[in-house]
């Protein structure tokens, strides 16, 4: 079965910070976030990609185990798509879970004026729940009149964090829930470079999926940290308004809510239980190969012998030849190592991979991987889909200028 969509990418108004009028920006369909593309497992989806932007673009789909030509990287996987012209990406979406699609050209600039949006691929038996919920994350950078302040390609950002806003909140798909609903919420961090350490109020529940993938076992959380790109889902039952707040350093800031009307009748009573586990490769023994990957460049020490302002391994930017070449099938550990002052969330295209822990056991499978600064952490990858893949830092300025590498799987 296929499932069409169309997405054009235009300019647009919105989003509105309540005083102010709206904000000049970029979306799919006339909104951002874009629209919610859904697909069920397996399934295939096409859409259209018609940019109408004014600049060349192009669509990535996060964390989809995608067929290579379809993955939406310029100069890696496809040619950019000119102002003006349309591209047909059509994929089978083989995970279930939480996802979203973006720009990935000059997507520093692009994301952070607004291309993006959901794409959640729908289990074959859907937990039962009496809502399910898409809650964006995001931080928008705006000057007083609520434009965008143009310093997209700030050096200063570039060096640091990255390009933090000043104005952040929750975009929840829906307004209200009843009192005693069993909710499923679908967290994103849609930020360019801004990690939310998220605390939520009001519900009673457990973690069930993180960037997509089910946990193993669902497991109870306090607060939530999503480095850019992350995702995680929510089982949980309301008994007040959902708050959503994040602690900046200095106070906790209002993020949003989602308001408590009226209450459930016969609300669930059944345990939450872990969602279907998606069909992901495990690795067989010692990984075959293990690889170091460090995070180098910045602005408080981090010299390094790269060009550009950050580097990986001492090289900057993309290189000719693939950072590693792997063999289809083959289980490769590398040590993401972090030698500069700023947080990195590392993003690995067309694959998921185990985090591993201090004990050499297996956590999470995830596709961004969040490592502070002056840490390391190991990732175990079986590398079972062919093509030429991205490896780069998630704080899209990051990438920008330098933190990014490939990998090709043969
Ligand atoms: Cu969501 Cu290459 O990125
Ligand atoms: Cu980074």
């Amino acid at each position: 079965m296929n499932h069409a969509a169309e997405v054009t990418a235009t300019k647009l108004m919105g989003p509105e910070p309540s005083k102010y009028g709206p904000t000049p920006s970029l979306g799919f369909n006339g909104s951002t976030p874009g629209p919610l593309l859904k697909v069920r497992q397996s399934e295939e989806l096409a859409v259209t990609f018609e940019n109408r932007t004014g600049e060349a673009s192009s669509v990535h789909w996060h964390g989809i185990r995608i067929s290579n030509g379809m993955d939406g990287v310029p100069g890696l996987t496809q040619e950019a798509v000119l102002d003006g012209a349309d591209f047909d990406y059509r994929f089978v979406a083989p995970d279930a879970g939480t996802f979203w699609y973006h720009s990935h050209s000059r997507s520093w600039e692009q994301v952070a004026r607004g291309l993006y949006g959901p794409l959640i691929v729908e289990e074959i038996t859907p937990p039962d729940v009496d809502a399910d919920i898409i809650v964006i994350v995001d931080d928008w950078r705006l000057d007083e009149d609520a434009t965008f302040i143009d310093d997209f390609d700030g050096m200063f950002h570039f060096a640091h964090g990255g390009r933090m806003g000043n104005y952040a909140k929750v975009i929840p798909s829906q307004s209200s829930v009843r009192r005693g609903d069993r909710v499923r919420l679908r967290l994103i961090n849609t930020a360019n470079a801004r990690v939310f350490p998220l605390d939520l109020t009001g519900i009673e529940g457990k973690l069930v999926a993180l960037d997509g993938m089910p946990l193993e076992h669902v497991e109870n959380f306090g607060t939530v940290t999503l480095a850019p790109a992350q995702r995680a889902d929510i089982i949980a039952d309301v008994a007040d308004d959902i708050e959503f707040s994040f602690w900046t350093g200095q106070d906790d800031y209002a993020l949003g809510a989602i308001v408590v009307e009226g209450s459930n009748p016969s609300p669930r009573s059944a345990e939450i239980l872990p969602l279907p586990s998606n069909d992901m490769a495990k690795p067989r023994g010692e990984p075959e190969r293990r690889e170091i990957l460090r995070m180098q460049g910045g602005a408080m020490g981090g010299q390094h012998p790269g060009e550009d302002i950050w580097s990986f391994n001492g090289v900057s930017d993309l290189p000719d030849q693939p950072w590693l070449k792997a063999e289809r099938g083959s289980a490769v550990q590398i040590s993401l190592v972090n030698d500069t002052s700023f947080p990195h969330g590392i993003h690995l295209h067309g694959h998921h991979f185990y985090e591993v822990a201090e004990d050499g056991s297996l956590g999470p499978l995830r596709d961004t991987s969040l490592v502070n600064a002056r840490e390391s952490r190991d990732i175990l990858c079986v590398f079972e889909n062919p093509g030429k893949w991205l490896l780069h830092c998630h704080m899209l300025g990051h990438s920008a200028t330098g933190m990014k590498t490939w990998v090709e799987v043969t």
